[in-house]
């Protein structure tokens, strides 16, 4: 049996804090009955690293392979035909999801680096305008993700391009004193997260693309911790091309998604060639499919696609403001609980303001992997290390932090045992 989204999981009428029935949504996904050691009840506070998924998504995934299982396009059978039209029609849910204005601007990915990868690869290779050379500058930020950080460099060391990028205040902002000297007529693409992985911080998306227009530089966004957690808008947005990953919203491992402009996907070169991208092949050159397929070689993640499309309908039916306003309920309680915790230091805005749902902190001079441990001993999930941000780290002068993070499922009642377990630690290490 297929579960479809259930009417109920919103409070009709229900003011933000209150938007969601989280005791009906927990019941949808069968991980979080899941009891751990000495029969402690998880609590799972490590969805920025990856979410966990609702029966309706698992379902779309096994009928797909029960019922459909196929090759996509060009296979004249009934499966292939069925295959296509699931792939493809996942294509439309993530089109309508971040409002593109054609279906043919979704590129589908592996993951949200291969989608940052293949911009930074396309933008290479290209022709001028685009082409990215010894004359060019990249900017970046100092809160990117490893994913936003290393393919640029990449291209920067291939290409001879200069790399630059914007600092962070003390309270784990974007630096954008100096805008005007970082992003200037040499600026050939301006890259940066819409919600940080580490620091949580939402960033002033406006203020970074008026001044990239204003020199003419290309926008591109990882929006990985935005997509699952905010009405995404790629056309309000302004940008050029962006990027996210399927399975930190409900969908499975293995698809990720890049939205680029149209007549830009139609100018730029692909990156990996082989099969489905191409319009003609001889020996001596091939001609290419039009977008998105011109981005897609290969036999594609085509039951990742199927999941994603699911999880994007079970998304939908909830409302994506509504996820907002209960994940903005429950940082502003962990935000204010957390301070309580003596020694505690939270690293990016203390507040709720502008602020995603990932929060690290420090705890005294307790390291993170031993935090992280015993917090695991009372069933608590929270995740440690440098979260593939080492650079923010740096900044800060720590190793690592201890990273909580919420997402449609969580409770206050999750925040209360993350306390509770910080206490133990603190009491634990003396
Ligand atoms: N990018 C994932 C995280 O932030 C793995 O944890």
């Amino acid at each position: 049996m297929i579960h479809t989204p259930r009417p109920g999981l919103v409070v009709p009428g229900g003011a933000a804090a209150s938007a969601l029935d989280t005791d009906a949504i927990r019941k949808d996904f069968p991980i979080l009955q899941r009891v751990l050691h000495d029969g402690k009840p998880l609590v799972y506070l490590d969805s920025a690293a990856t979410s966990q998924k609702p029966r309706q998504v698992l379902d779309a995934v096994n009928a797909y392979y029960e019922q459909h299982n196929a090759n996509v396009h060009r296979g004249v059978h009934t499966l292939a035909e069925e295959a296509t039209a699931l792939y493809e029609g996942a294509r439309d849910k993530v089109a309508s999801f971040v409002n593109a204005p054609s279906r043919d601007e979704v590129i589908f990915t592996k993951n949200a680096s291969e989608s940052l990868n293949l911009v930074a690869n396309m933008l290479g290779w290209a022709d001028e305008p685009y082409r990215v050379d010894a004359d060019s500058e990249i900017v970046i930020t100092e809160m990117e993700h490893h994913s936003n950080i290393v393919p640029w460099q990449l291209l920067s060391q291939r290409t001879g391009a200069k790399l630059k990028w914007f600092g962070l205040t003390d309270d784990g902002r974007l630096d954008l004193s100096n805008i005007d000297e970082i992003i200037t007529e040499k600026t050939k693409v301006v890259s940066f997260v819409l919600v940080s992985n580490i620091l949580g911080t939402i960033n002033p998306v406006e203020a970074i693309v008026r001044r990239a227009q204003d020199v003419g530089a290309l926008v591109v966004i990882d929006a990985s911790q935005a997509a699952p957690h905010m009405p995404l808008d790629v056309q309000a947005l302004e940008a050029d091309f962006v990027a996210f990953t399927g399975h930190k919203m409900l969908a499975p491992t293995g698809i990720g998604v890049l939205w680029g402009r149209q007549e830009l996907l139609e100018d730029l070169p692909p990156f990996l060639g082989g099969g489905e991208m191409i319009e003609t092949v001889s020996m001596s050159s091939s001609t290419y499919a039009p977008a998105p397929h011109k981005f897609e070689a290969g036999t594609p993640p085509i039951s990742q696609a199927i999941g994603l499309g699911a999880a994007i309908d079970y998304l939908s039916a909830i409302g994506m403001e509504n996820i907002a306003a209960h994940e903005k309920e429950i940082v502003e309680y962990a935000v204010r609980r957390l301070q309580e915790v003596p020694d505690l230091k939270i690293i990016g805005p203390d507040t709720a303001e502008d602020r995603g749902a990932a929060i690290s902190f420090t705890l005294g001079d307790i390291h993170p992997h031993d935090v992280g441990q015993v917090l695991d001993e009372q069933g608590i999930a929270v995740r440690v290390g440098h979260h593939c941000a080492r650079p923010v780290c740096l900044r800060y002068g720590i190793p690592a932090t201890t990273r909580a993070s919420f997402y449609l499922y969580s409770t206050e009642a999750e925040v209360d045992a993350l306390i509770d377990g910080l206490h133990t630690v603190r009491a634990f290490f003396g």
